[in-house]
């Protein structure tokens, strides 16, 4: 298959910054548009983001003009091709010649042109090249508090979900449909209490009146609770600590701001098992620093029988820190961003990767996000096990969850 076309815009992501937008026509006249998210609390080994100095996308859409004139007149018959082209054209590990946004944006574009062309969705088309037919949809965690960097730091924990029991729920609709009654018991909640309802980057509550990350907790139980639905049965609690964002190197200290404390590594286990133990929480995401892979693996040899342990910034996606993690026996989940590693086909090998070692995938938005709906369709190509979309009822959040909703609805019927 030639490409007939690359054009390409620089758009504004969920927080008025500047993201990528590219549209790819193949030969046979099937087009398809990738768009490019952007992360607040990054990884230090995810593939550069291009910008200009003034946060703008004209270095990245300049080199959309080297990609095109690489092609010339090439054929590319699968994914594999098209992006073992843009990683060599680039050549370096972070993807800094071309930037990962830049070449993601062409990854997802020629991956949606290839579905279209294929007459297939995006999701068959993922399912087709991942070598699965068994589309499943993920149990959603679905965003209902935020702190740190995304929310103003009410709380030092970044993000606080929710987790439907799927065997309670049977049906990704109504486990959506009751986390959002949920999600709005808790402004009830805060209403009560006096406290603001501002939500965050992604779409949840992150009041600066809260006193403590456990209070956070205390307000999502209770909002479990009154809606009549049962703590730790119906419901339990996902969050994603984003702990290198409040890690001091130099101390080797964990600072919790909200807290006023500053603890080293075994005061911070100790801390967190604590609230593992009081509060109903399944899954645990980036506890520790990201090159704290001692501490990652002491907890996870603790407590990783019973909780799921995540990786993000811990592994970005990239396999060979993902065979470090199960090396160490540092995670026992790994949670996927297209953007940390900036092509379709290097995220599958990371997904593979994962669930060849028995092990579950959390497919994930970014904190800047655009109306794309590829994740959603990742996720069910790929089956995996967990998808985080951030709250309910921001747009760029709810296109991504209302995918999946269509996607249900046709694997329904068929
Ligand atoms: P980010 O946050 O997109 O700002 O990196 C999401 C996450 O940490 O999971
Ligand atoms: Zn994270």
């Amino acid at each position: 298959m030639k490409i007939k076309n690359i054009t390409t815009k620089q758009i504004q992501d969920s927080n008025g910054k500047p993201t990528i937008s590219t549209e790819i026509t193949l030969e046979d006249g099937s087009t398809g548009i990738g768009t490019v998210p952007s992360g607040a609390s990054t990884g230090k080994t995810e593939v550069l983001e291009l910008k200009d100095e003034d946060g703008g996308m004209s270095k990245a859409i300049g080199n959309i003009e080297v990609i095109k004139n690489g092609i010339s007149d090439k054929d590319f018959n699968t994914q594999e091709e098209f992006d073992t082209f843009l990683i060599q054209l680039d050549g370096t590990e972070q993807k800094s010649t071309l930037g990962g946004n830049t070449i993601l944006s062409c990854s997802i574009a020629f991956a949606k042109a290839m579905a279209v062309s294929q007459k297939l969705e995006l999701y068959e088309y993922i399912g087709k090249i991942h070598g699965n037919t068994q589309y499943t949809l993920p149990t959603p965690q679905i965003l209902v508090m935020e702190g740190a960097k995304h929310g103003n730091w009410a709380t030092d924990i970044q993000e606080y979900m929710l987790v439907p029991n799927m065997d309670v729920f049977k049906t990704f609709d109504k486990a959506f449909n009751a986390g959002t009654n949920v999600f709005r018991k808790i402004k009830e909640i805060l209403e009560e209490k006096g406290y603001s309802t501002d939500i965050g980057f992604e779409g949840a509550y992150c009041p600066k009146e809260i006193q403590s990350n456990a209070e956070a907790f205390d307000i999502i139980v209770q909002s479990i609770t009154d809606f009549g639905y049962t703590p730790g049965e119906d419901f339990t609690i996902a969050i994603d600590i984003a702990s290198s964002e409040f890690f001091d190197e130099q101390k080797n200290m964990y600072i919790l701001k909200r807290e006023g404390k500053e603890l080293t590594p075994e005061q911070w286990l100790e801390l967190q098992i604590q609230w593992y133990e009081k509060y109903p929480i399944s899954s645990i995401e980036d506890p520790f620093a990201q090159e704290d892979w001692t501490n990652w693996s002491r907890l996870n040899t603790e407590i990783g029988d019973r909780y799921q342990i995540v990786g993000d910034d811990l592994l970005t996606t990239n396999v060979s820190r993902i065979q470090q993690g199960i090396d160490t026996k540092a995670i026992n989940s790994v949670l996927i961003k297209l953007n940390q590693i900036g092509t379709v086909t290097e995220t599958l090998n990371a997904i593979k990767l994962t669930t060849a070692n028995n092990m579950t995938c959390v497919i994930s938005h970014r904190s800047g996000e655009t109306l794309d709906t590829t994740i959603s369709d990742l996720a069910v190509g790929t089956s995996s096990k967990y998808c985080k979309f951030g709250g309910p009822t921001k747009e760029e959040r709810y296109v991504k969850y209302k995918r999946l909703l269509d996607i249900e609805n046709k694997l329904l019927v068929r």
